[in-house]
């Protein structure tokens, strides 16, 4: 018989979807760009292997599924995709789908889904977040594209997502590109969010003079409470090894240096373009690109001094600023989604985004139950942070949050994200700000004009009578 759906790219997210697919009881046809390992692929899928269906060429992995077709590439989302969709599409048939698994730029796929559209093709930008175990026992997954396609697809995904209760933590988000933006907004608040660990670490660390051990044990027991998440269940893990070479904590043997691929500045460059500011999330990818140019800090430490002073914050204050900090992160990332539902008419819904992140992905803690009720709630300005449930949790911890950022700036550590954090509340929560300064400067040096408080029109300042 034919395959219900192909795998094509047998790498590690590949291989473990596959096998995830075949494991739920799908025949799946699957295949690779090097195809001598295939063999060995099926073999070691033990039982599994009755259910994969290996192909040897593009055109026999093609002709080896049921119609309409439905075919997952997990290849790299760059060039090597426009190259393999020139070569796939003109096998294919109306109504046949090809699904982007990858980290893509939306607007990429946006352009593809275009394209193939003419071609009456359908084109599928899909998130997956977990990693290998998360691919291979249920991960959660962001779909964007047609009807059709998750007409198509949503039986697969369903039963292969991460469940949270009995939820399958999957849906068919928007059209296009949709599926990859809520992905990499998903990215950048991982991102915001391993950098506020980072920096309370830190604190912790060098302030407070904590062994990786013992933090790691404290990260451990907020996990028992409103922080846990996944992130601080694996930080609480982490900080507890030994490296076997020197018997120093792992963590200190690893290079102070952080990659990135590019979804967190995707989502710093998106939200920069509609107008908004994640600063978080920028505050985040700004400490990896710093981070990276080592041979320059160490030449400043000598220069400039590298000294950090001794805190007197307990765990405490550490764990309400950590919620504060986590709230408002998850502010500013839904803030940009919406701002792009907005632009690009994808009417997202919000609660949705919020119950597929329950479990699965990368950033899943339980504060995404709350935020999911949030948003199926009464949202002032559909902001998250005005939420009824929300404003309670930052009155009551957003003091811990300042009392934080105020010790840790006057001993000199740096805490980009956990102060981004709360220049974005003290900017937002004052009526009345500062930009009627910025307004008066334009206007004095450039005729911009200004509107005046509860009148219509536009004015200019005396200095130009
Ligand atoms: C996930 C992760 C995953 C990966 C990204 C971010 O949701 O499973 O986000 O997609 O970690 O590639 O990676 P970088 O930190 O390398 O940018």
């Amino acid at each position: 018989g034919k395959a219900q759906i192909g795998v094509y790219g047998l790498g590690t997210m590949g291989s473990a979807l596959a096998l995830n697919m075949a494991e739920k009881g799908f025949a799946v046809a699957v295949t690779n760009r090097e195809t001598d390992w295939i063999g060995d692929f099926v073999d070691e899928a033990g039982p599994l292997a009755a259910q994969l269906h290996p192909h040897e060429s593009l055109q026999d992995f093609v002709a080896g599924l049921k119609t309409p077709r439905v075919m997952l590439f997990m290849i790299p989302s760059g060039e090597p995709m426009d190259a393999m969709i020139e070569e796939v599409a003109p096998l294919l048939d109306e109504g046949d789908t090809i699904i982007d698994g990858g980290n893509a730029d939306f607007h990429d796929t946006r352009r593809r889904a275009q394209a193939l559209a003419e071609k009456g093709l359908h084109f599928v930008g899909m998130g997956v977040s977990g990693g290998e175990q998360g691919a291979r026992h249920g991960p959660s997954m962001m779909v964007g594209g047609s009807a059709h396609s998750w007409e198509q697809l949503r039986d697969v995904l369903r039963a292969i997502a991460a469940r949270y209760e009995d939820d399958p933590c999957v849906d068919h988000l928007g059209p296009d590109g949709a599926g990859h933006f809520v992905k990499t907004v998903h990215n950048g608040i991982e991102y915001a969010d391993m950098q506020v660990i980072a920096e309370i670490y830190g604190l912790l660390h060098y302030g407070c003079v904590w062994s990786p051990a013992q933090i790691g044990a404290l990260f451990s027991s907020w996990n028992e409470g409103p922080l846990k998440s996944y992130l601080v269940e694996i930080t609480g893990e982490l900080l507890a090894y030994t490296d076997p070479a020197t018997g120093h904590p792992v963590v200190d043997v690893i290079l102070d240096a952080a990659g990135q691929k590019g979804t967190g500045r995707w989502t710093v460059v998106g939200a920069v373009r509609m107008g908004q500011a994640a600063t978080m999330i920028e505050a985040a990818v700004g400490a990896r690109a710093w981070s990276s140019e080592k041979d320059t800090r160490i030449k400043a430490q000598d220069l400039l001094g590298g000294e950090r002073g001794l805190l007197s914050l307990d765990e405490d204050i550490l764990k309400e600023a950590f919620m504060a900090a986590r709230v408002l992160c998850y502010a500013q990332g839904f803030r940009v989604l919406e701002a792009a539902s907005q632009e690009y008419e994808w009417q997202l819904d919000h609660a949705r985004i919020a119950e597929v992140w329950r479990a699965g992905c990368i950033i899943r803690s339980v504060l995404l139950d709350d935020i999911a009720a949030a948003f199926r709630e009464d949202l002032p300005h559909g902001q998250l942070f005005l939420s009824p449930r929300f404003a309670e949790i930052l009155k009551r911890t957003v003091p811990a949050l300042r009392k934080v950022v105020a010790e840790a700036v006057v001993g000199g550590h740096a805490i980009p994200a956990l102060s981004a954090a709360l220049q974005w509340y003290d900017s937002m929560r004052q009526g009345y700000g500062t930009a009627n300064i910025i307004q008066a400067q334009r206007d004095f040096f450039g005729y911009h004009g200004f509107a005046r408080l509860g009148q219509e029109g536009k004015f200019h300042g005396p200095w130009w009578d």
